[in-house]
């Protein structure tokens, strides 16, 4: 074959991590692909990083089972290749696009446009995507999308956070727990995280005021009332947290097991219609005017991404294994250019 048309073919496929069907880290497969063709309001990203979130393990398992809703019934139709958070170099445009050119460097959420960062290109839609702050790396920023909004919403939209106000973050470790305290403080709140022993320093030197070991004491015990409580991991009865929180507090469940979430949905309503407290479900939903907030936080510093662990494109597999062990710290980041 001639060499300009095996140029030609390799200019028209990729490779991508395949998600073909429900079920563990085993199904997914690196292959090649065909390389997206951006549409009229799409903007073809040469993914540089990528990061793994407890969505992608959730919706490779269809974990909630409702996410078959979402995704396919059977098997996964929507979804061909998993990774929400992304950051790269705008390689094509279409027709409609005003924001980004050529060359920019750009990172954000492609949840909304069915994941697909597991791969070498992603067309991401315009309002999905912010200029790469020029002093992070690609690694850092794809670290910060969908964790961040998730903590960024519980913080301010669901919780009402204030300043000075007492805020307790169950799963203080992990993605979305290490954006939680670092915005806590951001919104002059007194911070308490609790994690296991070996996340303790890492609490405390994201900023948070008080740090509980769970392995060694149970915050509920403590007889202490917080005026905002984020359960983002690990388990504690709704009637638990409501114990802990003040008379006028709010609890705000981002997630942990699959039980928290239904109390949550299903109880927190009704607990909330007596007395000052509130306790809501947060169902965070990315969108652009949060993600230019953040990467203004990110580009001064008031932000940082920890990174936990770095895997290639082919490792995938492994990296969400890792991740859904659920004993990550911070972020777990997939290099691919
Ligand atoms: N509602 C929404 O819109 C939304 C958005 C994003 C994420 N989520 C959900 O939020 C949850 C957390 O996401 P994530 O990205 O932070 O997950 P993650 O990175 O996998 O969380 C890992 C961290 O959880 C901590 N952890 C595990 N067991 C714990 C326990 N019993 N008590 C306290 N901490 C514990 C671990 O710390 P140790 O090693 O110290 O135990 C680890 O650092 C997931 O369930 C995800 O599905 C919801």
């Amino acid at each position: 074959m001639a060499l300009e048309s095996r140029e030609n073919i390799r200019g028209y496929r990729m490779k991508a991590i395949v998600f073909s069907q429900y079920g563990s880290a085993d199904e997914l497969r690196l292959e090649e692909v065909s390389k997206p063709v951006p549409g009229d309001n799409e903007v073809l990203v040469k993914v540089h990083a990528a990061s793994v979130n407890a969505a992608d393990w959730r919706m490779m398992r269809a974990d909630p089972f409702l996410v078959r809703l979402y995704a396919g019934l059977l098997r996964p139709k929507k979804i061909k290749t998993l990774g929400a958070d992304i950051a790269g170099v705008v390689e094509k445009v279409g027709s409609n696009i005003k924001q980004f050119q050529v060359g920019d460097a750009v990172f954000g959420d492609v949840f909304a446009s069915n994941f697909g960062g597991f791969a070498e290109y992603k067309c991401a839609l315009e309002n999905e995507l912010a200029l790469k702050p020029p002093n992070v790396s690609f690694e850092a920023a794809s670290a910060v999308p969908l964790a961040s909004m998730a903590a960024l919403h519980a913080l301010r939209d669901v919780g009402q956070i204030r300043e000075g106000q007492s805020v307790l973050i169950n799963g203080a470790s992990g993605g979305v727990g290490t954006f939680a305290i670092q915005l806590a403080k951001y919104f002059g709140a007194e911070v308490t995280a609790v994690c296991s022993s070996k996340k303790v320093e890492q609490a405390r030197s994201l900023g948070a005021d008080h740090v509980i070991d769970y392995t060694q004491q149970d915050f509920i015990r403590r007889g202490t009332q917080y005026d905002l409580i984020i359960a983002v991991n690990g388990f504690h009865s709704i009637f638990d947290y409501r114990r802990a929180l003040s008379p006028q507090g709010r609890y705000a469940m981002v997630g942990g097991g699959v039980g928290q979430l239904f109390q949550a949905l299903l109880l927190g309503p009704w607990l909330s219609l007596t007395g000052g407290r509130k306790m809501l479900a947060v169902s965070s939903k990315p969108n652009q005017k949060d993600l230019l907030f953040l990467k203004e936080l990110l580009e001064i510093g008031k932000i940082n991404p920890v990174i936990d662990k770095r895997y290639p494109l082919n490792e995938v597999p492994d990296a969400i294994r890792y991740v859904e062990a659920g004993h990550a710290s911070g972020k777990v980041v997939i290099t691919v250019a």
